[in-house]
């Protein structure tokens, strides 16, 4: 078993167990004098065992509460590991110097969902935040701002929550008296509107995702992510992706297929000119054992994908094609 089960960044109780870590490492062998970009450091298993495994890692995290998990890999490895705050969209310009490898693990870390006061959670009563960042607007800011309508339309596109109408309708008529400011009082608030089935997930949890998107961009950090890992690696480097969720992992396999974005889609190319293959599959799409699922639950929607760098030239960013759900928004939060 790899080491960076185990430990996180550092101590023996990991605050986010990494997830497929076992799976995404074979992606990448071998690893030894490789350079690494960690595009989702979180509390740094990926990096701990890259680096373990002989790597050399810049690791990159949109989140500032990172950083103590950071500075423990930077202090055991201070020849091998970089960190740098950001977004993993922008890791082309993040990164210094050649790469044969990115690893990214998409969504959120235990330790955000964890803490009530982050606000991801409709289980811990908390301020309606979300962010991961800490700037924008929040989730609260959504929540008391937006129209009815451009409400419902997020519900359900990022969600897939089907009763998104009467939860907005809700949501609207109970801010006129006052802002929704909690996560209980929100979750709250959908359970009433739209009831709870036994045996059913929590009525909250497809509006909570919706949410977390938005107010994260999550949809389209990964697709530029995606682009950005395009541009900088060259042939032969290899991208490992995990997503949790069915609609990112649409993304990311459309993304890797040849018919994907710009390039192939193009106006301005005769419509069945054949395109270079810009990515080779590594492997097929690799989910969790029962093994790894009994011991972590939040794994069990975990799906890895895995692709090497053609020698072709990097498309320009495109989201059609995709199958990035579109929300129209009528008014701003
Ligand atoms: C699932 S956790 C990663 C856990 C990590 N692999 C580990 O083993 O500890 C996802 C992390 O990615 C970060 N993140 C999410 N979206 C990001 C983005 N667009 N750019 C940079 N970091 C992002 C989150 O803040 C979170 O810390």
């Amino acid at each position: 078993m790899a080491a960076g089960r185990e430990r996180a960044a550092g101590g023996d109780m990991p605050p986010h167990l990494p997830v497929l870590l076992d799976e995404v490492l074979a992606s990448l062998m071998p690893l030894s004098g490789k350079t690494v970009v960690d595009g989702t450091f979180g509390a740094g298993g990926y990096s701990r065992a890259l680096l373990d495994a002989g790597a050399r890692v810049m690791a990159i995290d949109r989140d500032p509460k990172v950083g103590p998990h950071a500075e423990i890999l930077a202090a055991a490895f201070p020849d091998r590991f970089t960190f740098k705050p950001g977004t993993f969209s922008e890791l082309d310009a993040l990164a210094d110097g050649p790469v044969d490898a990115i690893v990214l693990d998409i969504g959120v870390s235990s330790m955000q969902i964890d803490e009530a006061e982050r606000g991801f959670s409709f289980l811990r009563d908390g301020p309606l935040d979300m962010r991961m960042s800490g700037e924008g607007p929040s989730a609260s800011d959504l929540v008391n701002g937006l129209e009815e309508e451009d409400l419902a339309n997020l519900l359900f596109g990022y969600g897939e929550e089907r009763k998104s109408r009467r939860i907005a309708k809700a949501i609207v008529t109970r801010r006129a008296a006052q802002p929704i400011s909690t996560t209980g009082e929100l979750a709250g608030l959908i359970e009433k509107s739209i009831g709870r089935k036994p045996g059913a997930i929590h009525p909250a949890t497809r509006s909570f995702q919706a949410l977390r998107i938005a107010v994260n961009q999550e949809f389209d950090q990964l697709v530029l992510g995606l682009f950005a890992a395009e541009r900088l690696l060259g042939a032969g480097g290899v991208l490992s992706v995990v997503t949790f969720h069915s609609i990112e992992d649409r993304i990311v396999k459309r993304f890797f297929s040849v018919d994907a974005g710009a390039g192939a889609r193009s106006r301005h190319l005769p419509e069945r000119q054949a395109e270079a293959m810009r990515w080779d599959p590594v492997a097929r799409a690799v989910k969790p054992g029962i093994a790894e699922t009994d011991r972590n639950p939040r794994a069990r929607s975990a799906i890895l994908r895995s692709a090497r760098r053609t020698a072709a030239p990097a498309r320009k960013v495109a989201f059609e094609g995709l199958g990035v759900p579109e929300v129209r928004m009528r008014g701003a939060a």
